[in-house]
C-alpha cells in the first residue's frame, strides 16, 4: 500500500510524500512500507557502463542497485566521522584536526577493512589528501587471506576531476575509483585514467545513484563513507546511507563556516530518521551507532 500525506512541485521535481511516490531528476521514487521491498528507485535512464539504474531498499535497510549488480548481492553503506562535540568535522580552515583517539582510530581501521571500499569527496582528498587504507598489518593478512586485496578500494566523488595527480589516494596500494561527471575535461580523465579506474554519472555533479550503482557492478557492496560533510549530505538526501557512525570527541571546534557532519543545503522537512543502535564509550568521547530508519530524503 502507498500512503500519500503530502504532494508538491520542487526543484527536484513533483514530490508527492510521506513516503510514497516521488519523481525526481534520479526518476520515479516508490515506497511502501507494507512489503518488504519498501522503496524503489527507477534512476536516471544509464549508469557509466549502460547499465539501467534501477535501486531498491528492502526493510532491513540494505539496498540493491535492481537491473546493475553483476553479482546480483546487496550494497551496504556505512558513514563514519568524527565530530567536535559541537558537531563539526573540522574548523573553519577546512584543515584536518584530530578528534578521535587511538581506540576509535582502531575502530575505524577495523571499518576500513570490513568493508569493499572506502568513499569520500574531493573536498576531503583536497584538505586532507588521507591514503584510506588499512593500517594495521594483521588486518590487512586477514583480507589476504579471505582472498581479498589488502586494502579494499577507494572511491572519490569528483565531478570535474580536481583529484591531484600526486594524491595519496592515487598511488598503488589500492584500487581507485574516481567518479566523474559529463563536465570533467578531456585532460583531466587521461591523466586520472592512467591511475584510477573512471566512472562517468551525471552531467554537473556526480550522480550518487548511478556512480553507486555502477560501483556495486565492479563488486563493491560494503561502503564505508569517510566524509566530507557535503558528500554525507549528499548521500543522506539520494536515500543511499544505511548507518552512520560518529565519533563525538571531547573538544569545541565553533565556526559558522566549519564544516559539519551534514552540510549541502540541509534539509528543511522530511529530515531522515535514525534509529539508534549503540552508544559506547570510547577514549574520551562518545561512538553513536545509528541506523536509517526509512531510506533518508524522502
Ligand atoms: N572529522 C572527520 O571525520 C572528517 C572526515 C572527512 C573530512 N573531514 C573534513 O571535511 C572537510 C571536507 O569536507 P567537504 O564537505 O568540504 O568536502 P567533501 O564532502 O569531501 O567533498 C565535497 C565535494 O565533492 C564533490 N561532489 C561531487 N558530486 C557531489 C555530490 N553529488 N554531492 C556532494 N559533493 C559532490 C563536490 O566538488 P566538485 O563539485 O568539484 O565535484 C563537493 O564540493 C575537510 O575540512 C576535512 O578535514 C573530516
Amino acid at each position: 500500500m502507498i500512503t500519500e500525506h503530502e504532494s508538491r512541485i520542487t526543484d527536484h521535481g513533483l514530490r508527492i510524500t510521506n513516503h510514497g511516490l516521488r519523481i525526481t531528476n534520479h526518476g520515479l521514487q516508490i515506497t511502501d512500507y507494507n512489503s518488504r521491498v519498501h522503496c524503489a528507485t527507477i534512476g536516471s535512464p544509464l549508469v557509466a557502463d549502460g547499465s539501467p539504474a534501477v535501486a531498491a531498499a528492502d526493510g532491513d535497510g540494505h539496498r540493491s542497485f535492481l537491473g546493475t549488480p553483476a553479482r546480483g548481492g546487496r550494497m551496504h553503506v556505512v558513514v563514519n566521522a568524527a565530530t567536535s562535540a559541537d558537531g563539526k568535522l573540522s574548523s573553519r580552515r577546512r584543515e584536518q584536526v584530530a578528534i578521535s583517539g587511538e581506540a576509535d582510530f582502531d575502530r575505524v581501521d577495523r571499518l576500513r577493512a570490513d568493508s569493499d571500499a572506502v568513499v569520500v569527496g574531493v573536498g576531503t582528498v583536497l584538505a586532507d589528501d588521507p591514503h584510506l587504507t588499512v593500517k594495521d598489518d594483521a588486518l590487512r593478512e586477514q583480507r589476504r587471506d579471505a582472498g581479498e586485496p589488502a586494502n579494499p578500494a577507494r572511491v572519490v566523488v569528483d565531478s570535474t576531476g580536481r583529484t591531484p595527480l600526486d594524491a595519496a589516494v592515487l598511488d598503488d596500494a589500492a584500487t581507485t575509483y574516481v567518479c566523474l561527471t559529463e563536465s570533467a575535461p578531456v585532460e583531466q580523465r587521461l591523466d586520472l585514467a592512467d591511475r584510477a579506474e573512471l566512472v562517468t554519472a551525471g552531467d554537473e555533479r556526480v550522480d550518487l545513484l548511478r556512480a553507486f550503482a555502477a560501483l556495486q557492478n565492479q563488486g563493491l557492496e560494503q561502503l564505508m563513507v569517510e566524509g566530507g560533510g557535503e558528500l554525507i549530505f549528499s548521500l543522506f538526501d539520494a536515500g543511499l546511507v544505511d548507518e552512520l557512525s560518529v565519533f563525538v570527541g571531547p573538544t569545541i571546534i565553533g565556526g559558522r563556516d566549519a564544516p559539519t557532519l551534514a552540510d549541502g543545503d540541509g534539509f528543511v522537512a522530511d529530515f531522515p530518521a535514525l534509529e539508534l543502535a549503540n552508544v559506547e564509550r570510547l577514549d574520551d568521547g562518545v561512538l553513536l551507532t545509528w541506523r536509517v530508519a526509512d531510506g533518508a530524503g524522502t
